[in-house]
């Protein structure tokens, strides 16, 4: 699907929202609208869309469009995890974690480097945008947003974090119990505004999405300097399962809030990612191959995660795993023959092999295509790539989306 047939399509949603109503206009018409604003200028086909939108909400039985709704919408959406899932927390905050200028954002609308560690949008933008909620997921911290993207969801992601409070003070950036933190505070701000009977109705209806870990690994585990404790963790599976342990108190304490639908997602094959690639010492004489060890340890990982959350679903809450571990894998080992990739183990942002943040940047030569690369940086997956992510995932988004809880 082209950009321009996604915001098209957002734009739509976002009108019939402002009208209070779920997006229950039918498929024709939307054909219909579709064509109007295509052929004329933008001012004139707003007019007309609106008015065409009030005709029929007003005119027409409303039993007769909520037929034809093909998934239940969520209230909101809300984020939390890493740079695969941040909009731009980190820009508010004091850390060298940041990637608000060029070339990030390139291809992103207007080409704005918003804080997204990638060219363009992230996998879940392209989930709020597929769920009816929101074109693409506003930061928590932006000073700019409004009280309509507050009540749709927001992301409290912050790129460098992770599931070991350590990693995310090796790097300066928010931990989840902070954004826990800024979850609640989110909530009484809503009760302020709606009371405390809707805010946990709007919680109660909207989805939870948590992507974080890798940042574990690579960058404190495996990471350069001191970090982990080797006395109290002296292998992985010992740091696994801290991890683990952490990531289920995350959940519990979101179910303790009131969360009744929460999408986690696992590992992806860290081994793979350029940077890990470029700094592992058997690099030279590997050819750039995924290194092995650090795809076990996701693997195995990822089996307790998906188990874990099996284990902890209750009758109120659901709880879902999103494998993304297969899709990026399948994009390295595939991605040229079958896929459309022709590069899949440098970044399209300088050398591709080290890269990220502060070293992409201005000055950086860029690929001149990035939709035929993985990977944006020596880190981060281009807009393509977590397109493709998206469209991998998309069966488990629709099981949340249409999964009824009482
Ligand atoms: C890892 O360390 C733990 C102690 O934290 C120990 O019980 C376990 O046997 C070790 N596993 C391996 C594979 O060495």
């Amino acid at each position: 699907m082209s950009f321009a047939q996604y915001s098209e399509k957002n734009y739509l949603y976002r009108v019939s929202d402002q009208r209070g109503h779920k997006a229950n206009y039918n498929k024709s018409l939307r054909v219909l609208l579709l064509s109007v604003s295509r052929k004329m200028d933008s001012c004139l086909a707003v007019y007309y869309i609106i008015s065409l939108l009030s005709m029929v909400f007003f005119t027409s039985n409303y039993a007769q469009y909520e037929a034809s709704v093909a998934k239940p919408k969520p209230s909101a959406l809300f984020v939390f995890g890493d740079s695969t899932v941040d909009a731009g927390n980190n820009n508010f905050i004091k850390t060298t974690f940041k990637s608000n200028f060029p070339p990030y954002g390139r291809d992103f609308v207007n080409h704005v480097p918003t804080g997204r560690f990638t060219n363009g949008r992230l996998a879940s933008d392209f989930i709020a945008s597929y769920a009816g909620v929101k074109d693409i997921m506003p930061a928590y911290l932006d000073p700019t947003i409004g009280i309509e993207d507050l009540m749709t969801g927001v992301t409290f992601a912050s790129a460098g974090t992770g599931f070991d409070p350590l990693t995310a003070t090796l790097s300066s950036v928010i931990s989840l119990e902070q954004q826990m933190e800024y979850f609640k505070e989110y909530k009484s701000k809503i009760e302020m505004l709606i009371g405390k009977e809707s805010t946990h109705e709007l919680i109660t209806k909207a989805v939870f999405l948590i992507s974080a870990g890798t940042n574990d690994f690579i960058v404190n585990y495996y990471g350069l300097g001191e970090a982990v404790d080797q006395y109290i963790y002296p292998n992985v599976t010992s740091y696994s399962d801290f991890l683990l342990q952490n990531v289920e108190n995350f959940i519990k304490e979101l179910m303790n809030q009131g969360a009744r639908k929460i999408a986690m997602v696992g590992l992806p094959p860290m081994g793979c990612l350029p940077v890990v690639i470029t700094l592992n010492k058997d690099a030279a004489t590997h050819g750039r191959k995924c290194v092995e060890p650090m795809l076990s340890v996701a693997i195995e990982y990822n089996i307790i995660l998906e188990n874990k959350l099996k284990a902890m679903q209750t009758a109120e809450t659901k709880l879902y795993y999103a494998d993304i571990y297969k899709p990026i894998l399948d994009m390295i080992q595939f991605g040229e023959r079958k896929l459309g990739f022709e590069e899949v183990s440098t970044g399209c942002c300088s050398s591709g092999y080290i890269e990220a943040g502060i070293l992409c940047n201005i000055n950086s030569p860029v690929c001149d295509d990035a939709s035929k690369y993985v990977f944006w940086d020596s880190v981060h997956p281009t807009e393509s790539a977590y397109h493709y992510v998206f469209t991998t995932v998309r069966p488990v988004v629709d099981m949340v989306l249409n999964d009824y809880i009482n």
